[in-house]
């Protein structure tokens, strides 16, 4: 979605918020703007395109100031074009950045129109930017302006607006879209996320839903809640170094991210397991006797990370012996689904501010689970405080688009979820899978290996339209997530299918033309995909097959086999996921397209 950065300091802000706004380009990158109080005016400039082309015209013309907003847009309302590009003005008075959706903004539109307000924009933004203009001119300091107008507005919102009439101030506010304060000494920031403010500080202010902010020189900072009362709330300093946000020496922030994968998922272990056994309490104090109570489970999530619950079902119905549900949130969260008793909410989001996902939450919470437990990768986000229990990832900032360590990291947290539960219900211990865990990062670092044998593969695709990928049992959902990266990245049409269902329609589509990438691990199901594959050549498809080194599937006419490590059978999909990464990756880089940053596509999707 959006992204908003914002300053007051005593020092020049534009290199700050050109930095901000740079790191929050994984946000949206259509277009981007920035506005600097100096001298007592609004200085503006905007761009259409990715926030290069914004740093270009600072270079020509820079905006010098010492405090300003500016942010890079995700389109919903209103064509990429420089016109709808943030921040809004309205008379050189009044700024305004905003992330979210102002749902009925066409209904003030009209009735400012009628008061002769004229608009230059096709967004729903610039209605905000003329109610402030109205209340200021009616002699409202801006902070009181912003409450009023706030007020009034439907639909969700993180705003940083500033004005003429009190230079030095910018008002944040938030409603369901995230805004976090960055506490600097003697200088003051918001942002739409940490990493864009790394660069100045790593002391932290996490805004609840309803609060506004005012930011001062000086560094001064109030806050008042919903109920418009002063509060404070805490200061929180930033886990990870600012490393985690730079690429390093890898040429894409992807490719750095697939090969972090050994490193954080030792990290989402770590102080989780005891030698033979998971250590519940990693969710809480409250899970051992909740988990005990768990009579089903229902996973809500979107995009990579419903792929991760759609592993944990296998896995939580195997080993922990207990129905599970997944379902994407944009559907649960407007259907009247049934809560059998002692049911737990679970929701799995990297960011923890998916729309979605964040109103499915609040959605169960007016039904009657036994609790909820958020698994995420960002502490402090809107999911993990509004969750019963939470367990972090661990998986670091991931700023590629397309999500890739998140989910391995998810992965290893459902798998800790999954032993917790059994091992909670009073089942016998998984030793072996505790051992295998263990050994999971180093069985990881060995499949990075594969990445010059990937990337000759990825040759094969590079002209292709469409691709299959095939995989049965916990390995149908590793599948839709290859299919998934490949798509989002490549821009290659690709679907995925469990293997069994291929005789069932998919098949008409095989040819000479059509690659088929299928993962066969060394598991009970083993023979019967070998049978599919065989469906499979038999109409002349080219297989392209990732399997365990002992199975005995071997390069021959028409089938190109990637042979990896053994790992036990439980953990197979993780390792699994490393190659499919990988093959997506190589084809989007011999393809040209935008790794990083594909195109339509948001990493933070905030909005409905
Ligand atoms: C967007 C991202 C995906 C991500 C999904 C859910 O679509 O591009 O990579 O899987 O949102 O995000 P979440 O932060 O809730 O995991």
């Amino acid at each position: 979605m959006c992204g908003i950065v914002a300053a007051v300091a005593q020092r020049n802000v534009q290199g700050i918020l050109l930095e901000g706004l740079k790191r929050l380009e994984y946000r949206g990158y259509d277009s981007s703007g920035m506005t600097v109080l100096n001298n007592g005016s609004l200085t503006r400039h905007r761009a259409l395109g990715k926030v290069a082309a914004l740093a270009e015209q600072l270079d020509n013309a820079p905006l010098p100031g010492m405090s300003g907003i500016a942010h890079t847009r995700w389109a919903t309302h209103g064509k990429p074009s420089e016109a709808n590009a943030h921040p809004h003005h309205s008379s050189d008075q009044v700024a305004v950045v905003h992330n979210g959706i102002i749902e009925n903004y066409e209904h003030i539109k009209q009735a400012l129109q009628a008061n002769g307000y004229t608009f230059t924009s096709e967004t729903d933004t610039e209605v905000i930017a003329h109610l402030l203009a109205d209340k200021l001119n009616s002699g409202l300091g801006l902070f009181e302006a912003t409450q009023e107008v706030v007020s009034g507005l439907g639909g969700a919102y993180a705003l940083g607006v500033m004005s003429v009439v009190e230079p030095g101030v910018v008002v944040g506010a938030r409603q369901g879209s995230p805004l976090v304060v960055g506490v600097g000494i003697d200088e003051a920031f918001l942002a739409s996320d940490p990493l864009a403010l790394l660069q100045v500080t790593d002391r932290f202010i996490y805004l609840e839903e309803g609060d506004l902010v005012e930011i001062r020189e000086q560094g001064a900072i109030q806050i008042v809640d919903r109920d418009g009362h002063q509060v404070e709330r805490p200061v929180h300093t930033f886990e990870h170094g600012d490393g985690a946000a730079s690429k390093g020496e890898y040429r894409h922030y992807m490719l750095k991210e697939i090969f972090e994968q050994p490193e954080v998922i030792s990290a989402a272990l770590e102080g989780r397991l005891s030698t033979n056994s998971v250590l519940v309490e990693s969710f809480g104090p409250e899970a051992q006797v909740l988990f005990q109570n768990t009579r089903q489970i229902h996973i809500i999530a979107c995009g990579t990370s419903y792929h991760a619950g759609l592993v944990a079902r296998y896995w939580l119905e195997r080993y922990a012996g207990v129905p599970v549900q997944v379902e994407v949130a944009s559907e649960y969260r407007y259907r009247h689904p049934v809560v059998p008793d002692g049911t737990l909410f679970v929701t799995l989001s990297q960011s923890g501010e998916t729309a979605d996902t964040l109103a499915a939450l609040r959605f169960a919470k007016t039904l009657h689970y036994v609790g909820t437990l958020a698994i995420c990768n960002v502490p402090g986000s809107s999911l993990v405080r509004e969750s019963d229990m939470s367990l972090m990832t661990h998986a670091g900032p991931e700023i590629g688009v397309a999500s890739t360590k998140a989910f391995t990291t998810q992965l290893v947290a459902l798998m800790l979820l999954t032993l917790s539960v059994s091992k909670a219900k009073g089942q016998p211990e998984r030793a072996e899978i505790v051992a295998a865990l263990q050994s999971l990062p180093a069985l990881c670092k060995q499949v990075l290996g594969l990445a010059g044998q990937i990337e000759t593969l990825s040759q094969a695709f590079a002209e292709k339209h469409h691709a299959l990928f095939l995989g049965r049992g916990a390995h149908y959902p590793i599948a839709l997530e290859g299919a998934l990266k490949l798509k989002e990245i490549s821009y290659i049409h690709a679907e995925a299918y469990p293997a069994g269902e291929l005789k069932h329609g998919p098949l008409a589509l095989v040819d000479s033309e059509m690659p088929v990438i299928s993962v066969a691990p060394n598991d009970d199901l083993l023979e019967k995909l070998k049978s599919n594959l065989q469906e499979v050549r038999a109409r002349g498809g080219q297989l392209f097959v990732f399997a365990d080194q002992a199975v005995g599937i071997n390069d021959q006419d028409g089938i190109r086999v990637m042979k990896l490590p053994h790992v036990h059978e439980a953990l197979a999909p993780l390792l699994y996921t490393l190659p499919l990464q990988l093959l997506s990756y190589y084809v989007a880089v011999l393809k040209g397209t935008d790794v990083d940053q594909p195109r339509n596509l948001a990493k933070s999707v905030t909005v409905e």
